[in-house]
């Protein structure tokens, strides 16, 4: 493949100069980025051009495009970078191999005890990459063909992303997190014919069973005609005949070939999808393609984080969600840096791990999201400060709002004052960061919010469809098409155009609510829709009632969120039982277990109140607003609530929440 170009081109404009905080950012390496004028864009006409010099740029193209940008009517249906062709498993690996990057560590992996430490050059993971797509290969994948990826934190869940993107099969990766039952929906809704998983989890210090949950998924499903398993643990699990392989017997048999050519994409291919969470009950499969998602992952990463040829990028998230799968993985290795990858959690052995990891590896940049600094914060001062944490440049938040308390601990005890902290805000369906706080801006200065990146038309508008005021709260929408968009949701183009182009028609509404300050920043405040977000996560309100009332001694359920010191959010259920049933702290604790069975610990409800009834309209809707209150302990002001059937479930809603702990 041709279209060589340098990685560290551009962007990496002025830096600070003043003062001797600037100083020692200099010698850091720079606080990174930019220039510091508002980039005033035209839509798309200079837009369209700035993304055609980024793509160029930032990607190595076998084939160049036609059009940058085609179908422009319809945003919900453009395509970018038309004709063109790229393999990204080549723009992550094999081009970096040739720039002199060869024995440079691409991936570095801490396993969950300190001793366990895997390194991979370029070279090293060109190899390994190569060989696994042969096995891949071999066992009947072809172009096109779905993988689902069922792996914890370890290199192979990489490696085997990377594989498919050579051979141009589709990976979709789910949470090692997710229950049986989840894991069996996505396999089925994307129509996978071979999975990947581990034998066990390492965790904290723990080894949990992982490969039980594919066999239960697999049990009723019989699309699947292979499983590839990498050994993590020692214990026995079982292996059925015919379909389940060792990835290490795999990968080093004798006819598995080192090298593995790069199938030539279409920009418009598929790489990968992922399930995220709607308002609907069923998860979404949100479809990225080759072309524009790589010209958008390298943008942003490198926009955003400067990324420098010896910078050691940690992003904490784990890999099962678009975090992970951006600023781990594409992001960090089609830019040629060093990326860091933890097994373990933030609080095993002990509560400086993450910043014992800093150290160890001099990480230079951190990513990580609010849920994990409030958490942090809570065991005080110490553990960050017996680390010598003098090799970070960057900080970086994402997934949730950052609260001024969370902001000013990151702000004193981790950056000493010092360092930018970059509020990020993006989501599964953007691909890469669209807003971002930036030191130059006057972002990074408390919980101010941040600025679209250049290319990106991020607006707050009111429900009239016109640009809120300074001050007020509406929904975020972007106007524009960018290259890092969705092309779609797996299987539906329907329910796609309905979930993200019909409130306001032609746009691309997030699901968010935010407000612009009087700097021009956007604060993001919240989701508008009945999505929680729990330590960054995603969860429909729908998924966790439907597995409530999947259960045989629930009658109805309604989730709401519950403002939650550490996680951002909570997830607070009301059911009603069955006539039969009587209510105790059992089945509290059953329909608990009962929730993470169907969809995983992540899901299950912090507080579960037995409810004689539901506040219903007369037609039968249930004022949500009301739950969400008493959830969240306000008794007061609940609205106009004449349209209820029966007003007095309030009261009695209201003194069961005063009788829990
Ligand atoms: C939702 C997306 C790629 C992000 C990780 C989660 C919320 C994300 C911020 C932020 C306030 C944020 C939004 C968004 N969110 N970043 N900096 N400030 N809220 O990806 O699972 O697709 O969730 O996370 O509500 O819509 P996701």
């Amino acid at each position: 493949m041709s279209g060589d170009t340098t990685m560290f081109h551009g962007l990496s404009g002025k830096t600070r100069s003043d003062g001797p905080a600037s100083a020692e950012i200099e010698r850091r390496g720079g606080a990174g980025v930019r220039e510091t004028k508002d980039t005033a864009m035209l839509f798309p006409e200079d837009a369209v051009r700035f993304w055609g010099e980024q793509a160029e740029a930032l990607v190595s193209w076998s084939e160049g495009w036609s059009s940058v940008l085609s179908g422009e009517k319809e945003m919900s249906s453009v395509r970018w970078f038309d004709g063109a062709k790229l393999n990204v498993a080549y723009n992550c690996i094999d081009r970096h191999l040739a720039r002199g990057r060869k024995n440079k560590a691409a991936l570095i992996w801490q396993g969950d005890c300190n001793d366990d430490v895997r390194v991979f050059t370029y070279q090293m993971l060109h190899m390994e990459v190569s060989r696994f797509a042969n096995v891949l290969k071999k066992y009947g994948v072809k172009k096109g063909d779905r993988v689902v990826i069922y792996l914890p934190m370890i290199p192979e869940l990489p490696i085997a992303m990377l594989a498919c993107a050579r051979i141009g099969a589709t990976h979709s990766v789910v949470f090692a997190g997710f229950s049986a039952v989840s894991l069996r929906q996505r396999i089925e809704d994307c129509g996978a014919r071979l999975v990947i998983t581990a034998d066990h989890v390492v965790r904290g210090g723990k080894v949990l069973p992982l490969k039980t949950h594919i066999d239960q998924a697999l049990s009723t499903l019989s699309q699947v005609l292979n499983c590839i398993v990498v050994k993590r643990g020692d214990g026995d699990v079982s292996m059925q005949e015919g379909r389940d392989l060792w990835y290490h017997r795999e990968i080093n048999c004798i006819d598995i070939l080192p090298e593995c050519e790069p199938e030539e994409m279409a920009a418009d291919d598929p790489l990968f999808i992922l399930y995220t969470s709607g308002s609907t009950g069923k998860p979404k499969g949100v479809v990225h393609c080759c072309g524009g998602y790589l010209v958008y992952t390298l943008y942003s990463c490198q926009y955003v984080f400067a990324l420098h040829e010896d910078d050691t990028y940690w992003c904490t998230a784990d890999i099962g969600w678009i975090t992970g799968h951006t600023c781990t993985v594409y992001g960090p290795l089609g830019l040629g840096a060093t990326t860091l990858m933890f097994e373990g959690i933030p609080s095993y052995p002990g509560p400086d791990r993450f910043w014992q990891i800093v150290e160890k590896y001099g990480v230079s940049i951190f990513y990580t999201a609010p849920t994990v600094i409030r958490a942090l914060m809570r065991y005080g001062n110490e553990p960050a400060e017996i680390h010598d944490l003098s090799s970070l440049r960057i900080l970086g938040s994402v997934g949730a709002p950052l609260n001024t308390d969370a902001w000013k601990w990151y702000n004193t005890v981790i950056g000493q004052e010092l360092l930018p902290i970059m509020d990020t805000w993006w989501q599964t369906e953007t691909g890469g960061i669209m807003i971002s706080s930036l030191p130059e801006l006057g972002g990074g200065q408390g919980c101010a919010g941040g600025k679209p990146l250049p290319g990106v038309d991020a607006v707050i508008l009111d429900e009239n469809g016109q640009e809120a005021s300074v001050g007020v709260t509406g929904s975020l929408v972007i106007r524009h098409p960018w290259p890092g968009m969705l092309t779609g949701l797996f299987g539906d183009g329907r329910e796609y155009l309905v979930n993200y182009y019909q409130k306001f028609p032609g746009m691309f509404f997030t699901g968010d609510s935010g407000c612009r300050n009087a700097n021009g920043c956007l604060a993001i405040t919240g989701r508008l829709d009945d999505v929680i977000t729990i330590s960054g996560h995603r969860i429909g309100t729908a998924e966790v009632e439907s597995a409530l009332v999947s259960h045989t001694s629930v009658a109805e359920a309604a989730v709401v969120a519950m403002p939650h010191p550490v996680k951002g959010q909570a997830i607070y259920a009301y059911v009603s039982v069955k006539d039969d049933v009587g209510q105790d702290d059992q089945l509290i604790e059953e329909l608990k277990s009962h929730v993470r069975k169907q969809i995983g610990a992540i899901a299950t409800p912090d507080v579960i109140q037995v409810a004689g009834g539901l506040p219903k309209t007369r037609s039968g809707k249930i004022m949500r607003r009301v739950l969400r209150k008493i959830a969240a302990k306000e008794y007061n002001d609940f609205g106009d609530t004449s349209a209820l059937a029966d007003p007095s479930i309030i009261s009695d809603l209201i003194a069961c929440r005063k009788n829990e702990a």
